[in-house]
């Protein structure tokens, strides 16, 4: 299948089309009474989305009251108030700035003990499927083609489990953590079955940095070596790019 791709001017055109979409799915439920469930990434990527999104909060009153967030990962060994933590990433640039309810707020623990790891997987996997599964999915694409932390040879039925890290994707994280050394070489991470199920999905990619894996995961067939590429299978996944990241798609 070829993924349905949107190439905008510029990265805010791109994030103004995805808030519009989350704002009117929560609205949406809401005039039923009802919860919209947003699955969350981390990453440079959608700083720009959420930005967005508590500018609509702030300024034209886009509640979040009625909405649960199941972000895609988190590192192992970081405590919550580590600087590089997703928990921290998260509060900082959307959940402390809206009214989404804490309680409805959820990331894979970081610091869960070696021996409970599957058991909280297994337990983030329920909590998703409590809330009647995710209706809109925000990924980023990491250079080695990841979804979360989906590294090549991640299975398209894979679960939310303990992974390691790329050596690409930890070179990427070197700088913001202070050097390779401090980069955390484990996460946990919703597998790619679990990001399939989503009900529509947005990756969002943006620069020529991203234009190389952006054209494997879209115009090269479905491989495991690329697991964004699963997202051909996908019947409402859409590749939101800027001109540079889509200047490879030809
Ligand atoms: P980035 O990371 O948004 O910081 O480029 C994307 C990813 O690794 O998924």
């Amino acid at each position: 299948m070829v993924p349905k791709v949107k190439t905008h001017n510029t990265p805010e055109d791109a994030c103004r089309e995805v808030a519009d979409e989350i704002a009117e799915l929560i609205e949406a439920r809401r005039a039923l009474g009802g919860m919209a469930v947003l699955g969350l990434a981390t990453g440079g990527t959608p700083v720009r989305l959420y930005r967005e999104l508590v500018r609509r909060h702030r300024e034209e009153g886009l509640s979040f009251a009625n909405v649960t967030t199941f972000n895609l990962d988190e590192y192992l060994g970081l405590t919550r108030e580590h600087p590089e933590s997703y928990w921290h990433f998260m509060h900082h640039h959307l959940f402390d700035h809206i009214d989404v309810p804490v309680e409805r707020i959820h990331l894979p623990s970081g610091t869960v003990a070696e021996e409970e790891i599957d058991a909280h997987c297994a337990e983030y996997e329920e909590a998703i499927r409590a809330a009647g599964g995710i209706d809109h999915q925000i990924l980023g694409i990491g250079r080695t083609g990841h979804i979360g932390f989906n590294e090549p040879g991640s299975a398209i039925d894979s679960r939310t489990r303990r992974v390691g890290l790329d050596g690409i994707t930890r070179e990427d994280a070197a700088a913001a953590f202070g050097g390779l050394e401090h980069v955390p070489t484990h996460a946990i991470t919703m597998g790619c079955g679990t990001i399939l199920e989503a009900r529509r999905i947005s990756l969002l990619a943006w620069g020529a940095k991203k234009a190389e894996i952006v054209k494997r995961a879209v115009k090269e067939p479905v491989d495991d070596r690329v697991s964004a590429s699963f997202l051909q299978t996908h019947e409402a996944a859409v590749f939101h790019l800027d001109r540079d990241a889509a200047s490879r798609l030809g």
